[in-house]
């Protein structure tokens, strides 16, 4: 085991250094709490033996630290103290200490004291492995789930995992989604249709404004299918929550239960618009540079406010990679006749100065000099790559 021994005192450093070495454990010295701190964060550290009174850092703090860390292995604590009072010992413990030894210390109960921490380290390490080996089985029963829709219909199995990737990304930029909601958005983005699964393919391929009424009950039920489909295993009950609410609307007029703006969690409301983004796309048609006014016509109605504006800023992010695959950046001073401008150009006030698709001449080059001569324009515009002559 990698040990860590924080004390100021140097004859106690020395002392259980080298009982620890011959023990055979790792030793790691820290004579103040701070360069203890910094041993932590740069080194696996598995056991920690602190002194309570050290300067910077005391013992306690140390813990605190140490136990603040969410997402680093389990550390075993032994805080080391002339303070035996109870009031000490509990204050102690009650900070995240694992154990409590005194001053002058007993080496055979400090053996026995670290051959407890040693267990513990290698049982959390044992369960740790373990949980690994059940979420990546979790994950993969998913994603079969997630296949046989795929084979029932191609068209619903690409649906659930675009929109899962991009419920994903706005659970990622979304304040009040934390990293445990994470997985539990993507399980039910990925399955949000699977109740689809068995739905004559006729109606599935209708508008819902073309669906006569038990067409639409028909259609509707999904809803509720497919959460008691993935609702039947336990751990996916959150998951199969999200899945019964992905068409509930912001303005209460959705389905299963009509609820409305904030009674939808959030996780529903982030895989019911990236359902919809992706169907605008997909089965709309609609080009990227056109999905800003679509969405806005489901501001309030649909989609809350705030989460049209985070689709609309992934909708920005996506164009301008779109463009960095058809458009190529280029200094004025790189034009020439024949290339085709590709967006706008606009003056730094935004004033328009050049419409997208201008072919250029040795005028509208010596136009555009000009325009960023005077300090009106940037020295660079986009330019339709198949334009460019290389
Ligand atoms: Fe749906």
């Amino acid at each position: 085991m990698n040990i860590l021994i924080a004390d100021d005192d140097p004859v106690t450093l020395k002392l259980l250094s080298a009982r620890l070495g011959a023990w055979h454990h790792t030793v790691h010295q820290a004579a103040d709490g701070n360069t203890a701190w910094e041993t932590i964060r740069s080194t696996p550290i598995d056991i920690v033996v602190s002194d309570w009174m050290m300067p910077g850092l005391d013992g306690l703090q140390l813990c605190r630290r140490i136990r603040d860390r969410h997402d680093a292995g389990y550390i075993y604590l032994i805080l080391v103290s002339t303070q035996d009072s109870k009031a000490n010992i509990v204050r102690g413990l009650e900070s995240g200490v694992d154990d409590y030894i005194t001053k002058p210390i007993d080496m055979e109960a400090l053996r026995a004291r670290i051959e407890i921490g040693v267990r513990i380290v290698n049982l959390e390490r044992t369960l740790n492995r373990k949980i690994k080996i059940i979420t990546a089985n979790h994950y993969q029963t998913i994603c079969m789930f997630s296949k046989i829709m795929e084979v029932f219909d191609d068209d619903l199995g690409g649906h659930c995992r675009r929109t899962a990737k991009l419920a994903v990304e706005l659970a990622r930029r979304h304040p009040d989604v934390g990293d445990a909601e994470i997985p539990i958005i993507e399980t039910a983005a990925l399955l949000h249709d699977i109740g689809m699964v068995g739905t004559p393919k006729a109606i599935l391929n209708k508008r819902r404004t073309e669906m006569v009424d038990n067409e639409r009950q028909l259609y509707q039920s999904h809803a509720v299918m497919g959460e008691h489909i993935i609702g039947e295993i336990e751990i996916m009950k959150p998951a199969a929550l999200l899945v019964r609410m992905h068409h509930e609307q912001n303005n209460g007029k959705g389905f299963p239960d009509g609820l409305s703006g904030d009674d939808i969690p959030i996780g529903a409301q982030l895989i019911s618009a990236a359902s919809m983004y992706d169907n605008m796309i997909h089965k709309g048609k609609i080009p990227l540079d056109r999905i800003a006014e679509a969405l806005q016509r489901t501001r309030g109605y649909q989609l809350s406010p705030q989460v049209v504006e985070m689709l609309l800023e992934i909708n920005v992010v996506q164009q301008h990679e779109q463009a960095r695959k058809t458009d190529q950046e280029l200094s004025l001073d790189d034009l020439a006749a024949g290339m085709v401008i590709a967006a706008n150009v606009r003056m730094k006030t935004g004033a328009f100065v050049m419409a997208a698709d201008t072919e250029l001449d040795d005028y509208v080059i010596d136009k555009l000099k000009h325009y960023h001569n005077i300090g009106a324009i940037t020295a660079k515009v986009l330019i339709r790559k198949s334009s460019v002559r290389t």
